[in-house]
């Protein structure tokens, strides 16, 4: 059995992860400051399976305040960490950078001096396809350069990775950055495209399409982030290493044929808003995984057809049959 912190276990990707490590009989610490980015009562939800597994407690408390993060380390060490937690999303990262540069970058840091402080030295850390900016160059692979970022957002990860680095050159820690594709899926943040879609989809409301609907995403399935997490923990505490692995599902998707599919797998027909292209929203995303395959054994499964189904299936039950209350 093994002690894993995961923070940000109260999100999408870490409240699956949770699940995932407790069923496989890990003991899970989540450290979650439940912010108010959306709605509270989503993230309980997210917690209820876990909370009842005698292996998993959660503590409320905050990246940005050292004292908290120490707190968590004053019961013993942990095995390794799970590092998700984290201002997410590109656009509101324009609106407010500094609070991205609070949580990402102080936090972060927060984190990593408590684990030199402790002698905890293996950690996976959340980065995003995001990076890439507006890289040309497709498959996206994790050698091609990546200090052009067009977001406040992408230039958090970026640093992010860097900071990691730092502790891996100096001090002998033994990390994975992940930059993670788009992940979907059941839980996923109610501002991201496909449940911000089914939402206005189910209120017969328009849905915004940006530019000609040509913008391209690597759209990857939830349950295949958490294969190439779990294995991304296996693999820090098995070996001494730093790298940067891409988990995607390599196949991006048009927006407009993101928007059929959404159709076909809601029976509802969608009305396009069509709208300007933000800044910050990159062209496209496309991973190359060759590199997960070869370090974690990953291999994407969910296509997106089936990875939908699931989602609209979970967005019946779940969303509709039972609203959020805060
Ligand atoms: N979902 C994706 O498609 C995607 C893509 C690329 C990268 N990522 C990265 O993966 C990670 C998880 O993403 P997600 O979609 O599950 O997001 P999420 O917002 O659902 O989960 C992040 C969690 O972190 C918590 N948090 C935020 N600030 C905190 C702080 N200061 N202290 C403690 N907890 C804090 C939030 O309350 C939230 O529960 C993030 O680092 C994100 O940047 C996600």
């Amino acid at each position: 059995m093994r002690r894993v912190l995961v923070t940000g276990a109260a999100g999408f990707i870490g409240s699956w992860l949770t699940e995932r490590l407790l069923e496989r009989g890990d003991e899970v610490v989540g450290l979650d400051n439940f912010d108010p980015f959306y709605d509270r009562a989503l993230k309980e939800r997210n917690l209820e399976t876990a909370r009842g597994n005698p292996a998993f407690r959660i503590v409320e408390g905050d990246l940005r305040n050292r004292s908290h993060v120490s707190a968590l380390f004053s019961d013993g060490g942990f095995d390794a960490v799970m590092h998700l937690a984290a201002k997410a999303g590109v656009r509101p990262s324009l609106a407010d950078p500094a609070a991205y540069y609070e949580t990402n970058l102080i936090g972060t840091s927060n984190l990593l001096e408590v684990m030199r402080e402790t002698g905890c030295q293996r950690l996976v850390f959340a980065s995003s396809s995001s990076v890439y900016g507006n890289n040309r160059k497709v498959p996206f692979h994790e050698d091609d350069r990546v200090d052009a970022p067009i977001s406040p957002y992408a230039a958090t990860k970026k640093a992010g990775e860097e900071l990691c680095h730092v502790y891996h050159a100096v001090h002998g820690f033994s990390i994975l950055a992940l930059r993670f594709f788009t992940a979907y899926g059941p839980r996923q943040r109610p501002e991201m495209a496909i449940h911000a879609f089914t939402r206005r989809l189910f209120a017969g409301e328009p849905i915004p399409v940006f530019g000609d609907g040509s913008m391209e995403r690597d759209f990857t399935y939830i349950d295949d982030v958490v294969d190439g997490v779990v294995s991304a923990l296996d693999h820090v505490l098995m070996t001494q290493t730093f790298d940067i692995v891409n988990l995607g599902e390599s196949e991006p998707i048009r927006l407009s044929r993101l928007v059929s599919a959404l159709e076909r797998a809601t029976g509802r027909e969608a009305t396009i808003d069509r709208r300007q292209v933000p800044p910050g929203d990159v062209d496209r995303t496309f991973a190359d995984v060759s590199r997960a395959r070869r370090l974690l054994g990953y291999e994407p499964r969910v296509g997106i057809e089936e990875g939908l189904r699931r989602f609209v299936d979970w967005y019946r039950r779940v969303i509709l049959e039972q609203p959020p209350t805060t």
